[in-house]
């Protein structure tokens, strides 16, 4: 079995451990975020010299000085969304691996946003506020089911295609726009444009990602262009809504009211004040990005991440890896059963470095079982697989030939 070790950060989920155990990798845990050079001393006191893994949250930065300082590191886990606290490029030139975890908040956000519909259309808080306030205001003013609404979801990606399934659970009718085509689920149906879906419904949620395209995508056009007495939802990213223009929206009282998880500026922590153009509202609710803040989004993230980590250390598998090619050849039928080993090599993606692979290769007198390739701009991740135990001689030596070659950045073996 493999042997590696993981050093995690930031107290990411307990099933991380479980996982990484799985594949071979022990774990050792420091429940805080580290500084770069208490991250470096971290990584150079784990023992031994096989491979490591650093698994991180959102606080620890993994910068140049981290990845250089640490020549075992083969991989990085960002055990959240974000790899912005990672520096990507040194990592991939580096050929160190990083995984994230994308989709295991997709139910969480998706519940949120159901549960804000429904609080908005029978604007709970308000009633609530009343209600601490000794106010009693049982009335069916403005209070409205929603099934029968229409929902206009902008991005039909993970989130917003899991929310098309539940609101039609509720009765609600689904609209949505994507910048490509995209499979309805349901009876959703992708509408012309942006305009269309603003103009047709009764809730409008943003699932989109930043990009400059989406960055203030919805604006005091397209605020005005949804229908009255509408509402938005917004737990994309902050920058895709102009909050001035929304806070005019509501104040002129043209849109109902609205729900805020993430804004353009948020606090870095918990100790730190939080302030918004929409706040002193009790027809908009915001919450503080927390979305994908539950406990199975939590657990699902450990297992995630772990699980493509330790796929990457013992079969060089790098699906769902951000900053490599991505490659998933699985072993030859042929080797099934036998002593047999991958080789799995990083190399810098110029003219002519495969075939001086191969020639070293054919050198060997090796006999290959599979082979597989896939790049990525300036980088190449190559899979040899060869019926020889990993610990035979012929192996070691092939390992070391092909990772003396200039082009080679990272080459390792591992048992099929
Ligand atoms: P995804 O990548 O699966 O889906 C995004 C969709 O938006 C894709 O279908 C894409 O084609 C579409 N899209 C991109 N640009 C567009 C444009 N200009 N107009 C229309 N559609 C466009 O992403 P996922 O996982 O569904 O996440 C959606 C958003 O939710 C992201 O911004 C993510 O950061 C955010 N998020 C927020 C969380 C929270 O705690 N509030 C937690 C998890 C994700």
């Amino acid at each position: 079995m493999l042997r590696a070790d993981a050093v995690l950060l930031e107290k990411v989920h307990a099933s991380a451990d479980d996982e990484l155990a799985r594949h071979g990798v022990a774990a050792h845990r420091i429940d805080k975020g580290l500084t770069e050079s208490e991250l470096i001393a971290a990584l150079a006191a784990v023992p031994g010299t096989g491979p490591l893994v650093v698994g991180i949250r959102s606080k620890t930065q993994v910068t140049r000085a981290v990845i250089e300082a640490t020549p075992r590191l083969v991989a990085i886990g960002a055990f959240c969304i974000g790899t912005d606290q990672i520096d990507l490029a040194c990592a991939r030139a580096c050929g160190v691996a990083v995984f994230n975890a994308p989709f295991s908040s997709t139910r969480s956000v998706a519940e949120l946003v159901m549960a804000e519909l429904v609080t908005l259309s029978r604007q709970i808080v308000a009633r609530s506020n009343a209600a601490h306030q000794g106010k009693w205001a049982k009335n069916a003013q403005g209070s409205r089911e929603i099934r029968g609404k229409t929902l206009g979801i902008i991005g039909y990606g993970h989130i917003g295609s899991q929310l098309s399934v539940l609101a039609e659970a509720f009765g609600m009718q689904v609209i949505f726009h994507d910048i490509v085509a995209k499979l309805s689920l349901g009876n959703a149906r992708q509408a012309a444009s942006l305009h269309d879906v603003l103009s047709r419904s009764d809730f409008v949620s943003l699932h989109v990602p930043d990009t400059e395209f989406t960055r203030g995508m919805i604006g005091k056009t397209e605020l005005a262009a949804m229908k009255s007495d509408s509402y938005l939802v917004n737990a994309s990213r902050g920058r895709v809504v102009d909050l001035d223009a929304l806070r005019q929206s509501l104040d002129a009282g043209h849109l109902a009211g609205a729900a805020l998880d993430v804004y353009p500026q948020e606090p870095a922590s918990e100790s730190d004040r939080f302030e918004c153009a929409l706040q002193g509202l009790d027809n908009v609710i915001l919450t503080p990005h927390i979305g994908g803040s539950t406990l199975e989004a939590q657990a699902n993230i450990g297992l995630e991440v772990a699980g493509a980590v330790g796929r990457y250390l013992e079969l060089g598998r790098t699906v769902g890896c951000v900053n490599l090619p991505q490659l998933d050849m699985p072993p030859p039928p042929s080797l099934r059963g036998k002593p047999a080993c991958r080789l799995i090599n990083i190399h810098r993606n110029v003219p002519g470095v495969l075939s001086r692979i191969n020639r070293v290769i054919a050198e060997s007198n090796v006999n290959i079982a599979g082979q597989a390739l896939a790049t990525l701009e300036d980088v190449g991740l190559l899979f040899v697989d060869m019926p020889l135990a990993p610990a035979d001689s012929a192996a070691d030596e092939l390992c070391r030939a092909v990772a003396a070659l200039d082009t080679s950045v990272r080459t390792r073996l591992v048992a099929l």
